[in-house]
């Protein structure tokens, strides 16, 4: 598979529409993250009021390089019907010795809590699985991360533990919460 930053894939269903990001996404992508700062920035130090179009650009170059080398596939999610930009979610930190990666995600704090993650994760988890040859996606959030853990369960995933010092944060090792999927456990 070409894994080329302008590659048209689109992924989606009747509430969620995802595609690779692409710079004509930067100035929806400075108004979702300046609108979560709250919610999102809590948990993403990246997410904060000062987040800019050079962040913005900076991001979407880094994902299409991550398209071409093929080990980090990040997607903008929008909405299928008003094609506004809800958050993003990618699969990330390849290891393909054996096929497996991370996945991550985020949304916009006005769109939070409508299933909009858990629906735009399964697309790319079944992208992973299905297109990457992934055998198995990691979610890893902190202990404390009681949405990002609702959303692995929601998803599919299954807990499996709590790894220590599995995450730095700000330069300190933290415990995380680990979730394994594998693509039985997509619905
Ligand atoms: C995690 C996140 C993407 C979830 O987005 P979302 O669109 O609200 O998720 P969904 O609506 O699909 O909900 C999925 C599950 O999470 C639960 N959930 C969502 N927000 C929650 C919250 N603030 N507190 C507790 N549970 C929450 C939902 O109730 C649902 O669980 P349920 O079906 O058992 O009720 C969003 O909260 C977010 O952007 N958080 C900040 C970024 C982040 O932490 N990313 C993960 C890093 S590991």
């Amino acid at each position: 598979m070409e894994h080329d930053p302008q590659y048209t894939i689109e992924l989606g269903d009747a509430r969620v529409r995802l595609r690779p990001w692409n710079h004509a996404d930067a100035d929806a992508l400075v108004d979702a993250v300046r609108d979560s700062v709250d919610s999102v920035g809590r948990w993403l130090p990246w997410c904060r009021a000062d987040y800019g179009h050079d962040a913005a650009h900076a991001w979407i170059a880094r994902c299409q390089d991550g398209w071409q080398a093929g080990n980090h596939f990040a997607f903008a999610v929008r909405s299928a019907a008003d094609g506004s930009l809800l958050g993003g979610v990618g699969l990330n930190q390849f290891e393909p010795i054996h096929r497996r990666a991370n996945l991550g995600y985020w949304m916009r704090q006005a769109c939070q809590r409508r299933g909009l993650a858990t629906a735009a994760a399964q697309h790319v988890a079944r992208f992973g699985f299905e297109q990457l040859g992934l055998i198995r996606i990691e979610i890893v959030a902190l202990p404390d991360n009681a949405a990002s853990r609702a959303t692995a369960l929601r998803i599919g995933a299954r807990f499996e533990s709590i790894a220590r010092q599995r995450l730095l944060v700000e330069g300190q090792p933290r415990d995380a919460a680990v979730y394994g999927l594998l693509r039985s456990d997509l619905p």
